[in-house]
């Protein structure tokens, strides 16, 4: 029987109850399935600001690349905004992504049929949507040097740099070319090259490692166009590769398409360790604590730990469809309630995805 060691990192905000719920469901699935999930816990984000003074220290560290996979509710809370950087939250989560050199993130963005009606758009626009978005998570303008402040004759200055070698370019294109290879092979490569010289590099290795990849499909879009192409006909999307602020950026408006952000799930991988996964959404500090989260994102998430990090693919497969069930019935969260469904808590949706397992 397969043992697993996983990491839970429950963070700030509406993070410790989704991450019980998602919990409880790996338990369940895990028993099924036959095999068995050790869980550990450790601190990231506010929590560990509380605990540690840090946004993440050493100990949460090296036990994320001890473990066989981590899952990672989410951190921040408005009552870290005026501290500096270094004592953020979101520090916390950045130095843990290029801690564990975390360059793939993967965002699954597909509209469940029951929820067609929770999107803002047409349902003639949403009907179908399945694309992924694949972007570079430890270089671009988060990472780039210099950056930081600086005091000029014309006042202050803030800079932050932009910057990609061919390197970490062709690692994440190699990545998504495989992913497009498995589904409707068609790649399409975000970028400003029309303005950037960090995007002309971009398009020259896209379009180098693409030789290797004779059947896929590779087209380019400037960012402000595929954003504007995102809500005017996401069908047109398979994969949309991009770099670390575009894809930040992209991964929200395409979020949107479904309704509620509430419901993506995301995987950061390389190609040798321990891989993070974790909803796309943020730790909704004004619902904390009053069993009003939308837990599905989270499950999602470890369905994606349970596909790509573990290779228990049936076991994500009856995790993923325990939900589609369950919203086929009706139920509701308050972020995706329609007239004619019944809302529910997250503990108590949460329940009813684990019966259907
Ligand atoms: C995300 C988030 C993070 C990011 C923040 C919390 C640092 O928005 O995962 O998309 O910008 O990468
Ligand atoms: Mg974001």
């Amino acid at each position: 029987m397969n043992q697993y060691k996983i990491l839970l990192l429950p963070g700030d905000g509406i993070g410790p109850e989704i991450t019980e719920v998602a919990k409880k469901a790996l338990a369940k699935i895990s028993s099924k399935h036959n095999f068995t999930i050790n869980f550990e816990k450790a601190l990231i984000g506010g929590a560990s600001i509380e605990k540690n003074g840090s946004p993440l220290t050493k100990e949460t560290l090296d036990k994320a690349k001890a473990s066989d996979g981590i899952l990672l509710a989410a951190i921040g809370s408005p009552e870290y905004d005026n501290m500096p950087r270094e004592k953020r939250p979101e520090t916390g989560l950045l130095k843990f992504r290029s801690g564990l050199d975390l360059f793939a993130n993967i965002r699954p963005v597909k509209i469940s049929p029951s929820l067609i009606h929770s999107s803002p758009l047409k349902k003639e626009v949403i009907e179908g949507v399945d694309l992924i978005v694949v972007r570079e998570l430890t270089s671009g303008i988060y990472f780039g040097k210099p950056k930081g402040k600086a005091i000029t004759d014309y006042g202050e200055r803030a800079f932050n740099t932009m910057s990609y070698s061919s390197k970490e370019i062709d690692r994440i294109a190699e990545i998504a070319f495989q992913i497009a290879s498995q589904r409707k092979g068609r790649i399409c490569s975000v970028d400003k090259s029309n303005v950037l010289d960090v995007s002309q590099l971009w398009r020259e290795r896209v379009k180098i490692i693409s030789e290797n990849y004779p059947k896929i499909k590779l087209s380019n879009l400037y960012v402000d166009n595929a954003s504007m192409q995102l809500i005017k006909d996401p069908r047109q999307f398979d994969v949309i590769l991009t770099g670390n602020l575009f894809g930040d950026i992209l991964s929200d408006e395409s979020a949107m398409l479904t309704g509620s952000i509430g419901m993506l799930p995301s995987a950061s991988i390389n190609n040798t360790g321990p891989g993070l996964f974790e909803p796309v959404h943020g730790s909704a500090p004004d619902i904390a604590g009053k069993n009003k989260a939308n837990p599905i994102a989270m499950i999602l998430s470890a369905a994606m730990l349970l596909r790509i990090g573990l290779n228990e693919s049936l076991a994500a497969q009856e995790l993923e469809d325990a939900v589609e069930k369950v919203l086929q019935k009706g139920f509701r969260t308050p972020d995706i309630m329609t007239e004619g469904n019944s809302e529910l808590g997250c503990i108590e949706i949460g329940d009813k995805i684990i019966d259907e397992i």
